[in-house]
């Protein structure tokens, strides 16, 4: 430090971060440099390091991944997915398109893995007071409100990105990687969800993916945080398609329809 600059170190201290350190010729994150990060290190273990402070394993890696892969894209029914299309053709470039559509990332709609590592904590914080599962269920849903965070599914009767995320998660579970207990509470508040439906309510991508996030100890807030990290790659690729397609001004709906008019 220059202590003729910042003589109290009041202006190194305000930007003070654990998270990298920058010198002329040093950039260190998470105390590592990055030229031996280069090349030695995946993506998905580059995410851990820098939200984790340290480099996961590489099973607690390859369960990671699996969710960021599978929250990549829903197509252009997704709200997300159809707002990075619409917006890359009003003028406004990739970054805007990107920004508009992670915006739409909220409790109904991909957030909802926050809540629902918040609700499996809970029920697990029940059933440790001394209550079994089902009963720590019961509960505890009936203080949530009815659409419970992670499972309900406007396309999927079962998605199908749920069996292959849990299967691995089992899998962790079965070699020790994770304990599991966020898993249990996820298939048992699917199991009360279920009872006596017709329709089955399935858990979706945000429930299986929370599960994951959960089982490997990230803070709820981080299952959005993540989600978004996934997604922004689908959005990214249906906005870059759509601009290539060089449409202007594109609406939610073909020209040739009208909204219905209220009355
Ligand atoms: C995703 C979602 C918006 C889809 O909603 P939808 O297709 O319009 O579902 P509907 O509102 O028509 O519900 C159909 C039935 O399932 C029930 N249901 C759907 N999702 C439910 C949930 N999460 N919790 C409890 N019941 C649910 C509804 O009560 C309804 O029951 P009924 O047939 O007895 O009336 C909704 O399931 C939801 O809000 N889920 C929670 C948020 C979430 O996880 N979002 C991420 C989506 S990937």
């Amino acid at each position: 430090m220059n202590d003729n600059v910042d003589p109290t170190g009041a202006v190194a201290g305000w930007w003070a971060t654990a998270v990298s350190r920058m010198e002329p010729g040093v950039i260190e994150l998470r105390g590592h440099p990055v030229q031996e990060l280069i090349g030695t290190t995946s993506l998905t273990s580059m995410i851990w390091l820098m939200l984790r402070g340290e480099l996961p394993c590489p099973r607690r890696t390859r369960l990671l991944e699996a969710a960021l892969v599978a929250s990549v894209d829903h197509g252009p029914q997704a709200p997300s997915i159809a707002i990075a299309r619409m917006a890359a053709t009003c003028g406004i470039g990739l970054n805007n398109a990107v920004a508009s559509a992670v915006n739409a990332l909220g409790d109904s709609h991909g957030g909802a893995g926050e809540q629902c590592v918040c609700l499996l904590t809970e029920i697990l914080e029940a059933e440790g007071a001394g209550i079994d599962l089902e009963t720590a269920v019961e509960q505890v849903i009936a203080t949530w409100p009815h659409y419970l965070p992670g499972y309900g599914h406007r396309f999927h009767p079962v998605d199908p990105r749920r069996d292959p995320l849990l299967s691995l998660v089992d899998e962790a579970v079965r070699d020790g990687v994770v304990a599991g207990d966020h898993l249990r509470a996820a298939r048992a508040v699917e199991a009360a969800l279920n009872r006596g439906r017709a329709t089955p309510v399935p858990m979706n991508i945000d429930g299986a993916t929370a599960v994951i996030y959960a089982e490997l100890g990230f803070p709820a807030p981080l299952a959005r945080g993540m989600f978004v990290i996934s997604r922004s790659i689908g959005i990214l690729a249906h906005a870059w398609e759509e601009t290539q397609q060089g449409r202007r001004n594109k609406g939610p709906i073909p020209r040739s329809i009208l909204p219905a008019h209220l009355t």
